[in-house]
């Protein structure tokens, strides 16, 4: 992997460089045969789940950042080749500076890729770059067509240990063109691609980077556990199409924490599957905790349970977050036909300004993979528990919409203040189908939802989730 020119300038500037490669190996304790540090990036500290013993850099294998130039085989001959370190110690490879167009390309475990400041990974608008892959098992179909999917841009499937990081490098989804395909309903059999893709994995990471215009989904993790989620910046258009933010789907033990998400949709989705297919697998999504969102999504939810929750949703905290000139802030998205459970879900100190609604559950979400969903099929939709929020500038506090002979229950409403716009709707609190307890709450609850007699708080665990207390390591590039 080491080119001949690489190696010339390695020898130029090693009396300069020698010095700091020292302190660099020193202290992060590499072995002394370690000394292919780029010299673009020496020295620069990352945190991650696992550091690797080996070094690349994606010009190495002949890449070219003008922005122009397809390097989809660069990424994809790269990516093989370092997965030969996977059992020696792993492999990281390293994007400097400029604009990376490339195709869809695979991850390999026991390997970081590392998305220097000033690096744009820029995703082709060739639709030949991008392999079809099949629909998710617990989906039955894409989610825009029935068929088959477009891979994402940075796909990964049956890994451990996989990192996606740098110092706020950029990958660009160049959105535009596949979003106006989308519109005018050219996309009847197929489904548009996400950005960062990866199912059935172990020890994820994803983190310090900037994703801009994804052509539908930014980040999606499906049948994976242990999952780190954390500083990333999100950026799309508020009216582009699905540009949900981040899609934790039938995961197990989830982190998602200092992330900032403008998006024409969820800034986070949390989903398990799509009625009889999500049924079928039956892998639900547990132990996931959000923290320190800040959300910006006129048309959309801050945080949405479902509206794909037929694997179950359960154990999911949500604190110390903000959203503004969102639509609402947690919403719980189902229908009949879906199955499967919304359930322990505790949500406490979010501070929210200028929201159509603030708290909104769904129970006529009723889209469908097809016809063959099960009409005896009901959600469980059950202890949902909100406490300690403001919200500034509301139009309307609570939509809270069950199904009839299935209602949603346990509902608790603690210590929430909002206060109203100027046209604010004259019903505030319009339930159906609900039933549970509000206490400390204005404007004032419907009467679905009682105020309890004496000063009480919802319920909100006092244990941590496993991934929350990982600590990750120092590594360098
Ligand atoms: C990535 O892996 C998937 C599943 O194994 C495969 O279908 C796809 O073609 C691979 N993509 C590339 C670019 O090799
Ligand atoms: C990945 O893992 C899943 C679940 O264990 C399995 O069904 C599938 O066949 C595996 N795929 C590959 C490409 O190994
Ligand atoms: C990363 O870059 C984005 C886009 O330029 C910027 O909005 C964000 O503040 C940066 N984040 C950090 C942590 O530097
Ligand atoms: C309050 O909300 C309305 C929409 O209801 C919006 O047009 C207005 O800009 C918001 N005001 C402030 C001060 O944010
Ligand atoms: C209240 O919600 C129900 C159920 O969604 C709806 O049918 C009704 O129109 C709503 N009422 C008002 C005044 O918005």
């Amino acid at each position: 992997m080491e080119s001949s020119l690489r190696s010339r300038n390695l020898k130029m500037i090693r009396p300069k460089l020698f010095g700091a490669l020292v302190v660099v190996l020193a202290v992060s304790g590499f072995p002394a045969t370690e000394s292919r540090q780029p010299s673009a990036a020496a020295g620069i500290e990352y945190s991650a789940l696992n550091c690797r013993k080996h070094t690349a850099v994606i010009t190495d294998f002949g890449a070219v950042g003008d922005g122009k130039t397809s390097n989809t085989k660069a990424f994809r001959e790269a990516i093989t080749k370092l997965g030969q370190s996977a059992a020696d110690g792993g492999a990281q490879l390293v994007i400097p500076p400029g604009k990376w167009l490339t195709g869809s390309f695979n991850l390999t475990s026991h390997f970081t890729l590392f998305i220097q400041k000033g690096a744009t990974i820029l995703a082709s608008q060739d639709e030949s770059e991008w392999p079809v892959v099949a629909p998710l098992p617990s989906y039955g179909r894409g989610r825009d067509a029935p068929g088959p999917r477009f891979s994402s841009l940075i796909y990964g499937t049956n890994l451990t240990d996989v990192v996606i990081t740098g110092n706020n490098g950029t990958i660009d989804g160049q959105g535009k063109s596949w979003w106006v395909k989308f519109r005018n309903g050219e996309y009847k059999s197929i489904t548009r691609p996400y950005l960062i893709e990866i199912l059935f994995s172990d020890n994820v990471q994803i983190s310090d980077i900037t994703l801009i215009d994804s052509p539908s989904w930014n980040v999606h993790p499906v049948y994976c556990n242990n999952v780190i989620v954390k500083g990333l910046t999100i950026l799309a258009p508020i009216d582009s199409p699905n540009t949900d933010g981040i899609d934790p789907d039938s995961c197990k033990n989830t982190l998602i924490e200092d992330c900032y998400v403008v998006s024409g949709d969820d800034c986070i989705a949390v989903k398990s599957g799509w009625d009889q297919y999500g049924i079928q697998v039956g892998i639900p999504t547990q132990q996931l905790s959000i923290r320190r969102l800040t959300c910006i999504s006129p048309d959309s939810a801050g945080v949405a349970l479902g509206s794909e929750m037929s694997g179950g949703i359960k154990d999911v905290r949500i604190e110390d977050s903000t959203m503004i000139n969102t639509q609402s802030a947690i919403r719980i998205k189902t229908a009949v036909g879906r199955g499967g459970y919304v359930k322990d879900i505790f949500a406490r100190k979010i501070t929210m300004k200028t929201m159509k609604y603030v708290f909104w559950m769904s129970g006529a979400y009723n889209q469908h993979p097809d016809d063959k969903f099960d009409p005896k099929a009901l959600p469980v939709v059950t202890n949902i528990n909100y406490r300690d929020m403001t919200a500034e500038n509301v139009t309307m506090a609570a939509r809270l919409d069950g199904i009839e002979k299935d209602p949603f229950t346990g509902i608790c409403i603690s210590n929430v203040k909002m206060t109203l716009a100027p046209k604010a709707k004259d019903l505030q609190w319009n339930c159906t189908d609900v039933a549970g307890v509000s206490n400390r709450v204005e404007p004032p609850v419907c009467s679905l939802l009682p105020e309890k007699g004496s000063p009480m708080d919802c319920d909100f665990p006092a244990d941590k989730i496993p991934i929350e207390s990982v600590e990750l390591k120092k590594c360098y590039v």
